[in-house]
């Protein structure tokens, strides 16, 4: 069996034992703030994917939000990202629109990238370069579309800070619209699947984008920084995740204009890191 297909496997398990455990109780705890959650169901699924991975092939390296091996520096080996459930706050309130994602590098190269609509039961994988899949259907590539015409993409908090508003509210007047579903890995997802035109936000962690981005990337979307810089699965990065006319759009009508604002941003990012 190739890691692809034990990924594929592992994931739909945990996916199932997900599905299982949110029927009895599901504990909650606050984690650096009384808005992060962290839920028993979140624990035990990052276990569960973790023991699995590492029983199977001892020499692989797991990163895990909840977790596991967040000291990673170093590129070199088989290096499993994982988020256990991404969207913990719609899976407490919501009890769906959240997902589990993993994305597998070799070397600091992508490998292969799962997202898993656990409610929905769907499953999106890709390996680099055969092409991305919801369950068993290719995906088409995804189509150029100017910010007037698209949805855009973006928790509406970020909108209400003072520097960082100042960036993202012509974004938002000048796009058909805007949306926020919750889920990092999920609206990387609507991007691949042409249901959002791109996806923006100043800070995202490498498991809410290591599984997505590998997809968006075969489907023929960019993930970069909001500098265009390439994005590394050893660092927190402000993201923006679009069909390529949307992504060269926002940087050079938008994020470049607001260079100081952007680079400060990115100090922070490399400083709390
Ligand atoms: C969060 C979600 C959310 C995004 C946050 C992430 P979590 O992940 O992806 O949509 O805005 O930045 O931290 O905590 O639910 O795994
Ligand atoms: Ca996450
Ligand atoms: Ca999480």
């Amino acid at each position: 069996m190739t890691v692809y297909e034990f990924a594929k496997g592992l994931i739909l398990e945990a996916g199932i034992n997900v599905r299982k455990i949110m029927k009895e109780d599901i504990k909650v705890e606050t984690k650096s703030n009384p808005n992060d959650l962290v839920t028993n169901v979140d624990k035990a699924t990052e276990k569960y994917l973790f023991d699995n991975i590492t029983e199977t092939y001892p020499n692989h390296l797991v990163i895990g939000e909840e977790g596991h091996g967040h000291h990673l520096k170093d590129e070199v080996g088989v290096v499993w990202v994982i988020d256990p459930i991404d969207g913990t706050l719609n899976f407490v309130h919501q009890k769906e629109n959240f997902a589990i994602s993993i994305g597998i590098y070799n070397n600091g190269n992508p490998y292969a990238g799962f997202v898993y609509d656990v409610m929905n039961d769907v499953l999106y994988h890709a390996k680099t370069g055969e092409g991305a899949y919801e369950n068993g259907t290719l995906l088409p590539k995804i189509e150029d579309t100017p910010l007037k015409t698209s949805i855009i993409g973006i928790n509406p908090n970020w909108l209400t800070k003072p520097r960082l508003g100042e960036v993202f509210k012509p974004i938002v007047e000048e796009a058909r619209s805007a949306r926020a579903y919750g889920s990092a890995a999920l609206e990387i997802i609507h991007v691949a699947t042409g249901k959002l035109g791109g996806y923006v936000t100043p800070r995202l962690q490498p498991w809410d984008f290591a599984g997505g981005l590998i997809i968006l990337n075969e489907v023929g979307g960019v993930g970069t920084n909001l500098m265009g810089d390439t994005l590394s699965i050893y660092e927190p990065n402000s993201i923006i995740m679009a069909n390529e006319q949307l992504h060269s759009e926002l940087i050079e009508q938008h994020f470049q204009k607001n260079n100081e604002i952007i680079e400060l941003l990115q100090q922070r990012l490399k400083s709390n890191n």
